[in-house]
């Protein structure tokens, strides 16, 4: 079982779902409101679990009753927990609105996850040789560079998924991390409008792997000036797709650590996006190893059925 160690946000998340999503300056009328378990860490914490990897969080939630249920949450998917601090802030909320396509808006007030020092983190003897750490940037960005560089350092394998959006700093893209934006993310990751030309700017400035999320089209391998694509998975069901690119990050980190090629992980981490889709809410759609094997399995064989 290949071990996963996440640094990242652990938010609640409030959604409501709607039939168009709002105008800024406009209400619309929504739906149901339901409260769903969320935050980019978090997310990519169960993803990994899911796909069978041996978790371990590290994160921050306030001493509040959404922190009770956050953790509880992460407990009952057999995370460990024993590092995360607790706070006076209050526990991370997102305000997520969900429309028809299952396309979002998100808000997130980060509360006790901003409270996350390079201090907190105690990686000491956690993250070695064999392990994946996997971080995102719903926390301050001197942690994500402390926890990326340690875990670099005492021979982990290093992921950086860079959301929610942010220019990532010379001193991170020199850990030579994988990351794993989306093509927003990527332009605003280095300051340049066009994907093209900001992929090769960010190839040449990092020293990893850049792996560009596109969804349902798949995902795009780029290190230097090598590019390769991996096709993705027709989604059997949209319904939200909150949550997706933290499965992304989750699986291929679980599957990296276990062993597989990263081309692999690649397939793997797509097909678990495309059906982490299916339900409501961000992670009731992730899908355990069982639904993913399969998943895959029916998936190659309508390939090879078409061919
Ligand atoms: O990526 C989806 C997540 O972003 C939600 O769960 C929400 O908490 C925000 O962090």
């Amino acid at each position: 079982m290949g071990r996963v160690i996440v640094v990242g946000s652990i938010n609640v998340d409030l959604v409501v779902t709607a039939d168009r999503l709002p105008a800024p300056g406009e209400t619309v009328l929504g739906g149901r409101f339901a409260q769903h378990h969320g935050g980019k860490g978090a997310n990519a914490a169960v993803a990994a679990a899911r796909a069978g990897a041996s978790v371990t969080m590290l994160g921050a939630v306030g001493r509040d009753a959404f922190g009770e249920v956050a953790l509880e949450a992460l407990s009952a998917e057999g995370i460990e927990l024993t590092r995360i601090r607790r706070v006076d802030e209050p526990t991370g909320v997102a305000l997520i609105a969900v429309g028809p396509r299952g396309e979002n808006q998100i808000v997130v007030a980060p509360g006790a996850n901003a409270e996350l020092r390079p201090e907190d983190l105690g990686l000491d003897g956690l993250a070695g040789r064999g392990a994946v750490l996997l971080a995102n940037l719903e926390i301050p960005m001197p942690t994500v560079t402390a926890a990326l560089r340690t875990a670099a350092e005492a021979g982990a394998r290093t992921i950086l998924d860079p959301a929610p959006a942010r220019a990532l700093p010379s001193d991170v893209l020199a850990i030579g991390a994988i990351l794993t934006p989306n093509e927003h993310e990527l332009t605003v990751s280095i300051g340049n409008d066009d994907p093209v030309s900001a992929l090769a700017e960010l190839t040449q400035r990092h020293r990893g792997a850049v792996i560009v999320t596109q969804g349902p089209a798949g995902a795009l391998l780029a290190h230097g000036d090598v590019r390769s694509r991996s096709p993705g998975f027709v989604a059997p069901r949209v319904v939200d797709t909150t949550g997706a690119g933290d499965t992304f990050a989750g699986v291929l980190a679980a599957c990296l650590a276990e062993g597989r090629d990263l081309d692999d992980a690649i397939t793997m981490a797509n097909g678990a996006g495309a059906l982490a889709v299916g339900a409501p809410g961000a992670r009731q759609g992730m899908p355990s190893r069982g639904e993913l094997d399969s998943f895959l399995a029916t998936a190659e064989r309508a390939l090879s059925e078409e061919d």
